[in-house]
């Protein structure tokens, strides 16, 4: 603890507020789908809205609140990232004891029957990671059990807002989700929810308007702010100050993506590193060979031995849904497509 962060735990990512300012409309939006009469089959959602927009913590408050005769299942899909891994996940959830060694089908066949005798929430957050990754069938398997009314399959994403682009026709028409969007917060929101956070962790009068004003206005992703506030208190003496908040931007942003990083290998790290360093080096985006280049050396320096490049270039995808790196693509030259990758 120093003399200005009093209590680390309201900046953190992971602490729930008591309530979401500003998000109302998607909150009741949320609760009116799941307000239907007890006979009412139960809708589909998908809800898509850009990084730190709360849609993780609003989601999950309101599914918590539902009536008991309702089972729920949360999966964040990019540390679950296949059907069989998601599939465990939602039996866990269901207490139903899975140890190694079930089969995909015999997965399936208790959650058939789970929803045979419940109604059924299943969220899957972060649903991108498990499309690029293995593709639609879970979704699939899902939308086609034969209770299908008793079921409510909620996909939450900070890339797509469409989930059709994404999946087989044939899937998307049975899940036929009803789309829920989170816009991102304006200046004036960002700031008073980013000051009510802030009274409950640091000492009275050690945060200046002013850096508030500056952190509000610079990102939208809460999740980012967040972090930026904490690490700033962290450094500061006795006060925070604007000049300090512009001092600590770009090592605060270190510390954002290191934390959505947390939950990848360390090989991702590796990739987001070879990104940064090669992008340092005068151009603003760097073709891909160029990062693999850079990732077996810096493997070479650290004594790990690389992946292959096929691999490094989910990596990279994945980086791209962090939103932690952009690329483009273009058509041409001597592989067909090539992709340049600058930071995000
Ligand atoms: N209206 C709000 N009031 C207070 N805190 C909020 C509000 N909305 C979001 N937050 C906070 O912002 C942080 C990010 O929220 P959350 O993880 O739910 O966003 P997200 O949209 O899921 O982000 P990501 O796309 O990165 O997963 C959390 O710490 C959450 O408590
Ligand atoms: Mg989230």
């Amino acid at each position: 603890m120093t003399n200005v962060l009093e209590d680390p735990a309201p900046l953190q990512l992971n602490y729930v507020p008591d309530e979401f300012q500003g998000r109302e409309n998607e909150a009741s939006e949320l609760k009116t789908a799941f307000a239907g009469s007890e006979e009412a089959p139960l809708p589909n959602l998908h809800v898509h809205g850009p990084r730190g927009t709360g849609k993780t913590q609003v989601v999950n408050s309101v599914f918590s609140n539902l009536p008991k005769r309702v089972s729920k299942a949360y999966v964040p899909c990019d540390k679950y990232d296949t059907q069989y891994k998601a599939l465990k996940q939602i039996c866990k959830a269901f207490s139903q004891d899975v140890d190694d060694g079930h089969h995909t089908s015999e997965l399936q066949r208790k959650i058939g029957e789970q929803v045979e005798v419940m109604k059924t929430v299943v969220i899957l957050d972060e649903i991108d990671f498990l499309l690029l990754n293995d593709g639609d069938d879970l979704l699939y398997f899902l939308s086609r059990l034969e209770n299908s009314d008793n079921i409510s399959v909620v996909t939450i994403s900070s890339n797509t807002k469409n989930l059709e682009s994404l999946i087989e026709e044939r899937t998307y028409s049975s899940l036929q989700p009803r789309r829920i969007g989170f816009e991102p917060y304006n200046g004036e929101e960002l700031y008073q929810i980013l000051a009510e956070r802030a009274k409950k962790a640091l000492a009275s009068k050690s945060l200046q308007r002013e850096a508030l004003t500056y952190i509000a206005s610079s990102t939208s992703n809460l999740g980012r702010s967040l972090t930026w506030l904490r690490y700033a208190a962290k450094t500061a003496e006795t006060t925070i100050t604007e000049e300090l908040v512009r001092e600590v931007e770009a090592s605060a942003y270190q510390e954002y993506v290191n934390q959505l990083l947390d939950d990848f290998t360390e090989h991702h790290y590796l990739v987001y590193e070879a990104v940064y360093e090669t992008s340092g080096e005068g151009e603003d985006s760097v073709r891909t060979g160029k990062i693999y280049e850079k990732y077996q050396e810096l493997c070479r320096s650290t004594e790990k031995e690389a992946l292959s490049d096929r691999r490094i270039s989910d990596y990279i995808k994945q980086l791209e849904l962090l939103g932690v790196v952009q690329a483009d693509y273009y058509y041409g030259g001597k592989k067909g497509k090539t992709r340049e990758v600058n930071l995000g």
